[in-house]
């Protein structure tokens, strides 16, 4: 397949979802996108406000569950990427609900008009956490799923859905397995944005157990480019993951956030750990690299650039700052 000329994207005014709009649009010209998404606490609309005018843009605000509404919005459409999900651990921890509700259930309604509507492309957005916390070596396409947290059992349970849509319908879709994203649009809740608003606002930042705990993080850009890689690339029915070979320990990442904003480590807060805290996260990702894939940005640029972002977008951040969100800062942060 070459590049769809129309897309849907499903939860595309979230952190990745945006990001990607935004790349796809300006990467292909001729091409058109609308996006289906929710607007939860975590979706912006604002987030794509550049392309409120754009003829070749279309937001419905819908949920993936409402059968008639992602019928509507695929109609003649070529392919469609989802990334609508509930996606932070800690939320879900306090209440898996809406977690099983979307990113299974919602996926399951998703599936079905994907199974009757057949566009030529799929991608699916999933996660590294459903292969769980690796004390070593990297998890491979074919590794286990040992999801620790509910988001990521809802997360693995939702790729197990759809290879059973595959093996049983014959629906041909394709997983993507990104790891730990950092970038403009994060949600303040997400470690890196919440430590850099945090300490613009005078705050401290707050590190989980000992702090040394290993994610892999991979500059949004590059993510999105992975992603269109894959749409006009991948092969169907494959798994690919992604991830930079940029792995750092929490407290590592800290210190690199409070030196550039010129604080010191007495503005670090040890707070209790996550319960069922995965250790490393960790995953080889060949099979994207195959497709001429290679990330662009080092960790260093993406921080620069991601706190640059926040300093100069207090405007956009402040608000999502409110009161709901200082009600789970207090039930969520407790003195370690
Ligand atoms: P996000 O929380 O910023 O955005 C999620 C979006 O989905 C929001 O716009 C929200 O309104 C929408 N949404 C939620 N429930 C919906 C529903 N029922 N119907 C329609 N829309 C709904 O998430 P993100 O960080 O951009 O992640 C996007 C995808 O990538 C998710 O599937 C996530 O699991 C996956 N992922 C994220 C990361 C990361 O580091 N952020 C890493 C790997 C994989
Ligand atoms: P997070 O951004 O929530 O991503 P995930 O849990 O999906 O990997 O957290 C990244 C890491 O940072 C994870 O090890 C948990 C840790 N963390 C903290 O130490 N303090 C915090 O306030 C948050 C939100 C995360």
């Amino acid at each position: 397949m070459s590049v769809p000329s129309r897309l849907v994207v499903t939860g595309g005014s979230g952190f990745i979802g945006s990001n990607f709009i935004r790349w796809y649009l300006r990467a292909h010209p001729q091409s058109t996108a609308v996006n289906l998404d929710k607007l939860t606490y975590a979706g912006r609309g604002e987030n794509l406000a550049e392309l409120q005018r754009d003829p070749r843009y279309r937001l419905v605000v819908a949920d993936i569950s409402d059968r008639g509404a992602v019928q509507d919005a695929l109609a003649g459409a070529d392919a469609i990427v989802n990334f609508a999900a509930e996606t932070h651990v800690d939320r879900s921890i306090q209440d898996a609900g809406a977690f099983w509700r979307t990113n299974v259930l919602g996926l399951l309604t998703l599936m079905e008009v994907i199974r009757d509507l057949r566009p030529a492309r799929c991608v699916h957005i999933s996660t590294d956490e459903v292969y769980g916390s690796l004390p070593a070596g990297s998890a491979a396409e074919d590794g286990r799923l040992l999801p620790n947290s509910p988001y990521a059992a809802s997360k693995a349970a939702g790729d197990l859905l759809i290879r059973s849509f595959m093996q049983t319908h014959g629906v041909g879709v394709i997983i993507v397995r990104p790891s730990n994203n950092f970038g403009p649009y994060q949600f303040p809740e997400k470690f890196i944005p919440l430590c850099i608003t945090n300490l613009i606002e005078g705050r401290r930042v707050p590190v989980y157990g000992d702090g040394r705990q290993i994610r892999d993080w991979l500059y949004v850009d590059d993510c999105c480019e992975a992603i269109d890689m894959i749409l006009a690339q991948g092969e169907e029915g494959t798994v690919y993951n992604v991830s930079p070979g940029n792995e750092r320990e929490n407290m590592s990442v800290v210190q690199d956030i409070l030196a550039r904003m010129h604080r010191s480590e007495s503005d670090i807060e040890w707070v209790r750990d996550r319960p069922g805290h995965d250790r490393r996260y960790s995953t080889r990702s060949d099979r994207v690299r195959m497709l001429g894939w290679t990330p662009k940005t080092s960790f260093g640029e993406g921080l620069d650039q991601t706190i640059r972002w926040y300093q100069t977008n207090e405007a956009w951040w402040r608000p999502l700052r409110d009161k709901a969100f200082q009600d789970y800062y207090r039930r969520q942060y407790v003195p370690g």
